[in-house]
């Protein structure tokens, strides 16, 4: 079993190689390589991130992996090859760019790809293997952890494509959770190293829905938490590209948000609070998520400014904190 896992690690160790030598030197893999270019990843990027390209071909892979000695099933399972009732096998990456996906150890254990035309899913990752845990893997974490540490802070974007570009411009303690929000597992990870995370998810209904439930779990694993402040519609990567580097590091992440500005941003987009029934639903929802919160400072801090607002006594709203807060235990 454990000589299982071994092939599985080198296969990926060859695979990875021969994909990012097919993206810089061969004439397959040079629509992958303008696609990259075109989205204004450096050279220096597909480097350090070791990026390559899949050709577009039924048994490329399959020839490879043979030539090399691995038995296909066992590349089935390592999530490379796909196999039918036939038994025929075929590759698993077909005309994508391919990022690989590295464990905390460094090393790679699944590969993600990008489609670069208008190929169904635009985003195919290795299935879950034994090597492979989607929800306990952060992608990068190996490399950002120095500059976590260094900063006191880990930065949490959707996924590759995101931490890579924020990566270019400058932050290089960002890791990705591959398209989910994040898990426990991840969250109790996060805080053996660092307690302060700062969640930089798409600013579209499904990011602010994940980073809801990211801040949630980190709030849970016992970090502080901030979230950024990104454009309705925009995530990291179109933000970089349109703003640059220093509107990134300045707008989006320096003026992230604490957890309950957060969610008055967004809940006021939810609620008319020119009706009596809506402000009072949004002044309980708000309240309720105030109780949440550890310290007496900062619970004072947010009922005063939903006092000053709503016209309410701030006895009152204290009141309510303090029954939910004993409900809650
Ligand atoms: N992702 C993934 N698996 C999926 C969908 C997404 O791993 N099924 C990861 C990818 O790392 C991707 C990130 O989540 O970079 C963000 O996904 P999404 O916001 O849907 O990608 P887009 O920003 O729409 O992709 P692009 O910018 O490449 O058009
Ligand atoms: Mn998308
Ligand atoms: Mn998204
Ligand atoms: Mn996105
Ligand atoms: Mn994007």
């Amino acid at each position: 079993r454990n000589e299982e896992a071994q092939k599985i690690l080198e296969a990926h160790q060859w695979l990875s190689k021969l994909y990012h030598h097919l993206l810089k030197h061969t004439k397959e893999g040079k629509e992958g390589l303008e696609y990259l270019l075109n989205r204004g990843f450096t050279e220096e990027m597909i480097d350090h991130f070791h990026l390559g390209y899949a050709p577009n071909s039924k048994d490329f892979v399959v020839r490879f992996l043979e030539k090399k000695g691995y038995h296909p099933q066992l590349m089935v399972k390592a999530g490379l090859l796909s196999s039918n009732e036939s038994g025929d096998y075929s590759d698993r990456f077909r005309g994508r760019v391919i990022f690989p996906i590295r464990n905390h150890l460094g090393k790679t254990v699944a590969f993600g790809g990008r489609a670069i035309h208008d190929q169904e899913p635009k985003y195919l990752n290795s299935p879950e293997t034994e090597l492979f845990h989607k929800g306990r893997l952060l992608y990068n974490f190996d490399l950002a952890r120095s500059a976590i540490r260094k900063q006191g802070a880990i930065i949490l974007f959707e996924g590759y494509v995101d931490v890579i570009s924020a990566f270019q411009a400058g932050v290089h303690n960002g890791v990705g959770t591959l398209g989910t929000s994040i898990t426990e597992h991840q969250a109790n990870l996060i805080r053996r190293y660092v307690e302060q995370a700062i969640i930089c998810y798409d600013g579209d209904r499904p990011g602010i829905e994940a980073s809801l439930k990211a801040a949630r779990l980190l709030r849970k694993a016992g970090c502080t938490v901030k979230l950024a402040r990104l454009p309705d519609g925009m995530d990291p990567d179109d933000y970089i590209k349109v703003n640059g580097a220093e509107k990134f590091q300045r707008e989006v992440l320096g003026a992230s948000d604490t957890y309950l500005a957060f969610i008055m941003r967004h809940l006021r987009k939810e609620y008319n609070l020119n009706l009596e029934g809506d402000r009072i639903a949004y002044v309980e929802r708000v309240v309720k998520e105030v109780a949440t919160l550890d310290h007496a400072i900062e619970r004072e801090h947010y009922l005063k400014e939903l006092a000053n607002e709503f016209e309410l006594s701030l006895d009152t709203l204290k009141q309510e904190v303090s029954e939910h807060r004993r409900r809650s235990g």
